[in-house]
């Protein structure tokens, strides 16, 4: 069993990643989040986007399993298998939700979009409903994927939960026959595969910064992207997980608002945005970006007990003559310890910055760690150093073939 997810603010490439290592595993399954996360594979040259199905669905042998701390929304899952079923992939038999998994309905969407538009200032959401489908999933007023096989519990329900019940019920019913043949018990599903001893793959969504109890609250989305995730939202208990593998973008990158204390220059921001194609893949609003923050990954190595890291993106980096590492913060003057918990904290702190000469030449492709320019190596180096986890693989363009494995 091992664990792939996020180790900053998200989009660090983890679906290129979880596509590379999927053809040797059994199963791929996502453990939190929802149509909120973006994860594009190249498919046969094609950019090919997820949003809920797990990256290992270009692999025919591997089962995708959709967890119970995914929230599923109905409208974007249909639209994705029908994709992909265009794209001559076989989905049934092979994708399953969690029975467990609670539902993303109409209201949910309305209510993000409604209170983000309240707030004074705002999180930056995807509007995808991701908040209010947690909230009630907590408040214990959620309706979960198992429920649809039982139509007028659904409806008893809804009469207690919403003010447009039959509305509701509705799309529930017009989604129903579609939706049932894919749900399945999925905590038995995953005890199964493990008796037998088949290989999986647990492929977080957002990053550590997102998580809502270690990230930058309240700038985070509503579930837990770090490792804990994993157990509570699967039913796979954490002494079955082998391995947490921490992926880092060779830079940092944050959508949304909230605190991103390295972040660039405008000017530089825009070349970087434009290099390394920072859009989101969900809302296609530009990524804001800045230098790499060691100080901030050591304490998502830390927190989801990393010793093996991917850097994505590395190539982004191409020609830049000083490069610049964030290797601690200073409030008021006294260097900080630990990871600040509070948005006040974070938006006062001053950088400590190092600064290690780049390299000429360009990284984009490389396959073989001895191929790489000696600046780019001295890079890698001092990160490991810094965040205190090895480099495994460093990824060097977007196609599935182009990585390195150290
Ligand atoms: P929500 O998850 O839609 O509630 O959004 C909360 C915050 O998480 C916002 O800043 C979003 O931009 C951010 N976010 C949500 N999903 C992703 C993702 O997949 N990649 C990067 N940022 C995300």
């Amino acid at each position: 069993m091992w664990v792939v997810l996020g180790l900053q603010w998200g989009d660090e490439a983890k679906g290129k990643f979880v596509d590379y290592l999927a053809g040797g595993f059994d199963a791929v399954v996502r453990y939190q989040g929802g149509a909120n996360a973006g994860h594009t594979v190249i498919y046969k040259g094609k950019k090919v986007p997820l949003h809920l199905i797990p990256s290992g669905i270009f692999h025919p042998g591997c089962t995708c399993v959709i967890g119970n701390g995914v929230v599923l929304d109905p409208e974007a899952f249909v639209k994705e298998i029908k994709m992909l079923e265009e794209l001559g992939i076989e989905t049934k038999g092979r994708v399953w939700i969690s029975d467990r998994a609670h539902l993303t309905l109409p209201y949910h969407k309305r209510k993000d979009e409604e209170r983000e538009e309240r707030r004074k200032r705002k999180i930056g959401t995807t509007r995808r409903g991701i908040g209010p489908t947690y909230m009630d999933k907590y408040g214990r007023t959620g309706i979960r994927a198992g429920d649809l096989f039982y139509p007028e519990y659904v409806k008893e329900r809804l009469s207690f939960n919403v003010e447009n019940p039959d509305e509701v019920f509705e799309f529930i019913l017009s989604y129903r026959d579609f939706l049932l043949p894919y749900i399945t018990d999925a905590v038995e599903l995953l005890h199964r595969f493990l008796e037998e001893g088949k290989r999986i793959l647990f492929e977080g969504a957002q990053g550590t910064m997102l998580d809502v109890d270690f990230g930058t609250y309240p700038f985070v989305t509503s579930s837990n992207p770090t490792a804990g995730g994993v157990c509570t939202g699967t039913g796979i208990p954490p002494t079955a997980i082998e391995k947490v593998i921490g992926v880092a973008k060779a830079y940092t990158t944050r959508i949304g608002e909230g605190p991103l204390p390295t972040e660039f220059p405008p000017e530089f921001e825009e070349r970087i945005r434009e290099k390394g194609d920072e859009f989101g893949a969900t809302t296609g609003r530009p990524r804001r970006c800045g230098w790499f923050d060691a100080f901030q990954v050591r304490y998502a190595v830390k927190i989801n007990g990393v010793r093996e890291m991917v850097l994505t993106k590395l190539d982004v980096l191409d020609g830049i003559e000083i490069i610049k590492i964030a290797t601690g913060y200073r409030l008021d003057g006294v260097e900080l310890s630990s990871f600040p918990s509070s948005p006040g904290t974070l938006e006062r702190v001053e950088v400590i910055y190092e600064e290690i000469p780049g390299w000429e030449g360009s990284v984009k492709g490389i396959k073989r760690y001895e191929d790489l320019p000696h600046g780019a190596k001295r890079y890698i180096k001092r990160i490991e150093e810094l965040v205190g986890a090895r480099v495994k693989w460093i990824s060097t363009g977007p196609e599935r073939e182009e990585i390195i494995h150290v």
